[in-house]
């Protein structure tokens, strides 16, 4: 008697503690923070429980299971970020919407190897806004993405902190990466085992948590949500269509709120939206939602197909992004949308000095190849277009074609001037670095090409829908012409000294010409193995070497001026 007591008792709590792990809900997951101005970030191949049954291979970002910690950064501050790749593959980590030097930007240039360690760093000018960062090697970015490897950034400037916004991380203040996953009956995601390619996930996912919810405060909340998906648009708004207020765009607050009951968001895009759970009463219920049911052919996710590569069980549905419970108001809390913003001067149309157009042309039709710019495949090593420093240009990106996309343009931050199908609404009226570009239009840009030159190291201008970045939609760009005081010039660099102080593990570069600088430096182990990887390193305190293990090791600089490399042999002791 007592035994089968026991038994019962046994079965019940598993079936509760079964039931409790998949349950109706899920709390949202939200991402740990890292602020200041050194960024420590290992990305690595691991596990997450999404679904029941085995779980699933992913990769993140320091201690998550998917995705990574959110960047939290200042206008104004140098950032020094040291990246370590324990990953199998090479990969790279991309700036999205960050201006910065081209080869910091993490771009299919800026590979790192396995084991490798990159050290970008920057100087902050972007407005505070919500970025991210991710994968972005040639050829490997859907994979890398559909693994989970990624995260937000936050730029905070004096301009945002002097408006009275929620701005409590997590709490009234919430990032939200939206994107969907398919998995086999092994709960392998379905994209990358290489066999059921599908260009849509089955499942919403939330900050990478399954069937999300969240208690939120009684009062004024911030949404910064991104599309973080794979191809899906989402056509965002509330399950009771109450009116939510877009204060911001990809690059920065807009002027003034716009109010809404609906939003699209297409693949990296972000917006900034304030709801009022002010007027709920604490228990009160409601969900985000993606009213995507219904939308035209070519709305990426509209297609009637329930499974193939085209197909997910989420296609042209509505369905529940994040299920939200209002709960108790915090201490000091926001209760009002502000009247105005930022006070933005854009860019207009009469300001560009170049045009360019860029064309969606068929692809090969050859594996993921189903769309090219200018009816060219993306080539590594051809230079698309080159820009001139400090410019100011209108580029109109053109779709005839038979679908819809996501324009993505690194470097910049961009004013949507006109739209074939009518005026630029709105809630996309402020800076941007990615444009829905529908089925049958086009789309016209102003962007300035301030601050960076690079002969060596291009930029990218792609539809950020992995599968068609992937399969060659994307172009580059160099932009030329002299920063203050570097210049290109012909002829031998001066030669350096190199000189190992084993007391402080660091490694000082002396050279004969002291106004050498050094472009990029790499370290290479005694097996040829890229342990180091520094753009345009600061070496006035030395570089740190005190993680290589002893030996001899090779170090390759490349002069700023002449790009001309050069390699001397150190040992670590
Ligand atoms: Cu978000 Cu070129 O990428
Ligand atoms: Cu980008
Ligand atoms: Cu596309």
């Amino acid at each position: 008697m007592k035994k089968i007591v026991l038994h019962s008792i046994l079965i019940i709590s598993l079936i509760v503690s079964a039931s409790n792990a998949f349950a109706q809900y899920t709390n949202l997951w939200i991402p740990d923070t890292i602020a200041g101005t050194q960024f420590n970030l290992t990305i690595k191949d691991t596990f997450a429980q999404l679904r029941p049954g085995n779980q699933t291979i992913t990769g993140a970002v320091n201690n998550s299971q998917f995705w990574g910690p959110t960047l939290i950064f200042n206008q104004g501050d140098t950032v020094h970020i040291w990246i370590k790749n324990t990953l199998n593959d090479s990969t790279t980590i991309h700036w999205h919407g960050l201006h910065l030097p081209a080869v910091m930007d993490g771009g299919p240039h800026q590979v790192i190897p396995p084991g490798t360690i990159w050290q970008p760093y920057w100087k902050v000018t972007n407005n505070a806004s919500t970025y991210w960062y991710h994968p972005h090697l040639h050829n490997m970015t859907l994979n890398h993405i559909t693994k989970g490897i990624g995260g937000f950034i936050i730029v905070r400037d004096a301009v945002e902190a002097a408006l009275l916004l929620p701005r409590k991380y997590g709490i009234d203040d919430i990032p939200l990466a939206l994107t969907s996953r398919g998995y086999t009956s092994a709960n392998v995601f379905t994209i990358t085992n290489g066999t059921t390619i599908s260009e849509y996930g089955d499942y919403a996912l939330a900050n990478g948590t399954p069937k999300a919810q969240i208690t939120l405060p009684k009062q004024m909340v911030r949404f910064r949500i991104l599309n973080a998906e794979i191809e899906r648009g989402y056509n965002l708004g509330f399950s009771d269509n109450r009116t939510f207020y877009v204060i911001g765009n990809d690059g920065g607050l807009l002027n003034a709120p716009v109010p809404l009951t609906r939003v699209k968001l297409m693949v990296g895009e972000r917006v900034e939206i304030l709801v009022n759970l002010g007027t709920n009463n604490v228990g009160d219920t409601l969900n985000m939602r993606a009213f995507n049911s219904g939308q035209v052919f070519g709305f990426p996710g509209a297609e009637p197909q329930q499974s193939g590569i085209n197909g997910s069980l989420l296609n042209n549905k509505d369905f529940t992004v994040l299920h939200i419970i209002v709960g108790a108001t915090t201490t000091n809390p926001i209760t009002a949308v502000p009247a105005t913003l930022a006070n933005n001067t854009y860019w207009t149309a009469a300001d560009a000095t170049v045009n360019r157009t860029i064309t969606v042309t068929p692809g090969s039709g050859v594996g993921l190849s189903e769309f090219y710019f200018n009816n060219a495949n993306f080539n590594m090593t051809t230079i698309n277009q080159t820009v001139n420093l400090n410019d100011i240009e209108k580029w109109t990106i053109t779709n005839s074609n038979i679908f819809s996309h996501a324009f993505h343009i690194h470097d910049v931050q961009f004013k949507i001037v006109s739209r074939s199908s009518g005026t630029v609404a709105a809630y996309e009226s402020g800076w941007k670095d990615v444009l829905y570009l529908p089925k049958g239009e086009s789309a016209t840009f102003v962007a300035k090409f301030a601050d960076y030159s690079d002969a060596i190291h291009p930029f990218m201008y792609h539809c950020h829908f992995s599968n068609h970045e992937d399969g060659g939609m994307m172009g580059q760009f160099v932009v030329t012409g002299s920063m203050v005081g570097v210049q290109e010039q012909a002829g031998q660099p001066k030669d350096f000294t190199l000189y190992p102080n084993p007391a402080n593990g660091k490694l000082f570069i002396s050279f004969d010409d002291p106004t050498m600088v050094a472009y990029y430096i790499k370290v290479f182990d005694a097996v040829g193995r890229n342990v180091y990887m520094l753009p345009r390193p600061e070496l006035q305190n030395g570089i740190d070497i005190s993680s290589l293990r002893a030996g001899v090791y090779t170090l390759q600089l490349t002069d700023d001026k002449t790009k001309v490399v050069t390699t001397k042999k150190f040992i670590k002791e």
